[in-house]
């Protein structure tokens, strides 16, 4: 993979990208023996560079599914010291999550340290389907599935076409499955509220063509190759 030197030394974990560029101006930064202090310069993996005098090794790049337990923070890292997503994956790499989910929802959330996929899968213009299914208070009917179909009014404006369906009743309360690919804030939360049936619990339980079998609240597991190249080629081909 080319990519740019400050790229390589952010995904390295030498500093941010801003910061990698001033340590390649200030001639910190040699690549194959040359000091480097132009910006523009791109890198392939057979390339050696080095940092004030010592070897860089950049991070791998690492793809895992977690299924959120409720209580934890989908961010990388917490002021409050809350426990975060990031702290459930395996191994070293620095991860990050895919978007996130509230910190009572469970389900499922792809960490990694690729940002470019990141970016793609949370860009509205590749419209990646998310599954959840709610708890909802009463009993919901087809007229208000409908309005959740066609798209609900939000303080943020009207909501997209989205998949809306029964799947089962709990005592006097209703199950609700719902297919979106926008991911505003608490959306589904608020487009359940906004057709009079208050969210009790949410799951998600599929994100694009990844679903939740056999991988248990609490668990990860790490993506196989198909299933990163099937995501690679869900944002490359440009669904529109
Ligand atoms: N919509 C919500 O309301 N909450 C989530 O966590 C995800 C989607």
């Amino acid at each position: 993979m080319t990519e740019r030197l400050q790229k390589y030394l952010a995904r390295a974990g030498i500093a941010s990208r801003r910061a990698s560029e001033e340590y390649i101006r200030a001639g910190r930064v040699m690549v194959n023996g040359e000091t480097m202090t132009e910006l523009g310069v791109k890198v392939e993996p057979e390339d050696v560079v080095y940092f004030d005098g010592r070897p860089v090794e950049p991070e791998p790049l690492e793809y895992h599914l977690l299924n959120k337990p409720a209580g934890v923070i989908s961010s990388a890292s917490d002021p409050q010291g809350r426990r975060t997503v990031t702290t459930m994956a395996p191994g070293r790499a620095r991860l990050f999550p895919v978007g996130r989910l509230d910190q009572d929802t469970t389900g499922l959330i792809i960490l990694t340290n690729d940002g470019a996929l990141a970016h793609r899968l949370m860009h509205p213009r590749f419209q990646v389907d998310k599954v959840y299914l709610a708890d909802v208070e009463g009993i919901v009917g087809e007229r208000e599935l409908e309005r959740l179909r066609r798209g609900v009014r939000l303080e943020d404006g009207m909501t997209a076409p989205a998949g809306a369906r029964v799947t089962g009743k709990r005592g006097g309360n209703s199950i609700v499955e719902l297919t979106i690919h926008q991911g505003r804030k608490r959306q589904v939360r608020r487009m359940l509220e906004a057709v009079g049936h208050p969210v009790l619990r949410l799951h998600r339980k599929r994100y694009a063509m990844l679903t939740d079998d056999e991988l248990p609240v609490g668990a990860t597991r790490p993506l196989t190759r198909k299933e990163v190249i099937g995501l690679q080629k869900l944002v490359t081909a440009g669904r529109q």
